[in-house]
């Protein structure tokens, strides 16, 4: 029978394993700081090992999401090069550490991430707030809307699952912005995981509710990090829409140097990263998507999970870096 898609064709599969690469050299040097209040030092150090990684590999990469302006990192920018500039054009979204302030404080979840994808296919989403929605897969489109109200999202979210409401569970940013949105689903009798930090895994979670308990990603985080889940929820399906959320004129600004005329547009899933995506994730501290890196005497371990747009592949990589290596 023949291929419905051509593994061959979109990015090379040869860098399935040299992105795992990349996110595992960011992982382990942030991990050096797990737990010691240093968010800055986590993050710098995050993103110095990222980009010695990626400047190895057999690329032309570009910088499309970057550390920008709200870490203010001089590295890693949106617009920087890297790569050996011998291989192909690939645009690059990076989260050296997502979820600098968990990894300070050694809390679950942290994770070095980052997505590569065919030249022009993410948006280049300006370093502010995104409101985002986001289900995992077998869903019927436009079950959700980023527009509905939470009541009227949950109850046909429910409808679509077979269950009632109170059997969803909605994954919100414990924020003082989500009030609203949290009472708005209080109300309806759906549950609430909320969490501290680290939205991209919030929707990930939702690809595999049956493992995660996360039915509904729902409210406002980076919009990097939501061009980024959009790219993991691409190879995993499901459906995400978003909005970006400026909450000020310098935000405005922003955007419009960008070069995004309409700010009020809500994007679907496709719409953020298009094309074929390879994306990587590799656990920094440990969560309920990986395990953190584990220093050992001979080595270090780390888990980390690579997927692929083009063909929907999800490998999970657990690799023993030899005492020689990553240090
Ligand atoms: P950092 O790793 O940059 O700290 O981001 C963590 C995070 O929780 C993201 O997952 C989320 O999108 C964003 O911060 C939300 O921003 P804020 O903390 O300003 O509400």
């Amino acid at each position: 029978m023949a291929k419905k898609t051509d593994a061959n064709s979109g990015l090379s599969r040869m860098l399935t394993l040299e992105i795992a690469r990349v996110t595992e050299a960011a992982a382990v040097a942030a991990a050096k700081l797990r737990g010691r209040g240093d968010e800055m030092a986590a993050d710098q150090t995050a993103v110095d090992a990222m980009r010695r990684e990626l400047n190895k590999l057999p690329i032309k990469g570009r910088i499309v999401i970057g550390e920008g302006e709200r870490d203010e990192a001089p590295m890693l920018y949106i617009g920087e090069e890297v790569g050996t500039g011998d291989g192909p054009e690939v645009d690059i979204a990076v989260d050296p550490l997502e979820g600098t302030t968990i990894c300070a404080k050694a809390e679950p979840n942290a994770l070095a991430v980052v997505a590569f994808a065919e030249r022009g296919s993410l948006l280049h989403a300006p370093d502010i707030y995104m409101d985002k929605i986001a289900i995992g897969p077998g869903y019927e489109p436009g079950v959700v809307d980023l527009d509905a109200s939470p009541k009227d999202n949950l109850t046909a979210l429910a409808k679509a699952k077979g269950v009632s409401v109170d059997n969803i569970t909605a994954c919100i940013l414990d924020r003082p912005r989500h009030a609203k949105l949290i009472e708005g689903v209080r109300e309806t009798g759906a549950a609430i995981r909320l969490i501290g930090d680290g939205d991209i895994a919030g929707v990930i979670h939702t690809a595999n509710a049956a493992e995660t308990g996360i039915d509904i990603y729902m409210g406002i985080g980076g919009a990097p990090e939501g061009v980024l889940a959009a790219g993991a929820l691409r190879c995993i399906g499901g459906q995400m829409q978003a909005r970006l959320y400026p909450m000020n004129d310098h935000h405005r600004k922003r955007v419009a140097e960008i070069g995004i005329e309409d700010i009020d547009r809500k994007y679907t899933m496709v719409e953020m990263a298009s094309g074929d995506v390879l994306f990587a994730a590799t656990g920094v501290t440990n969560g309920s998507m990986l395990r953190g890196v584990q220093f050992k005497s001979g080595g270090t371990a780390t888990e980390t999970v690579v997927m692929r747009a083009k063909t929907n592949t999800v490998r999970w990589i657990k690799t023993e870096h030899g005492a020689a290596k990553l240090s």
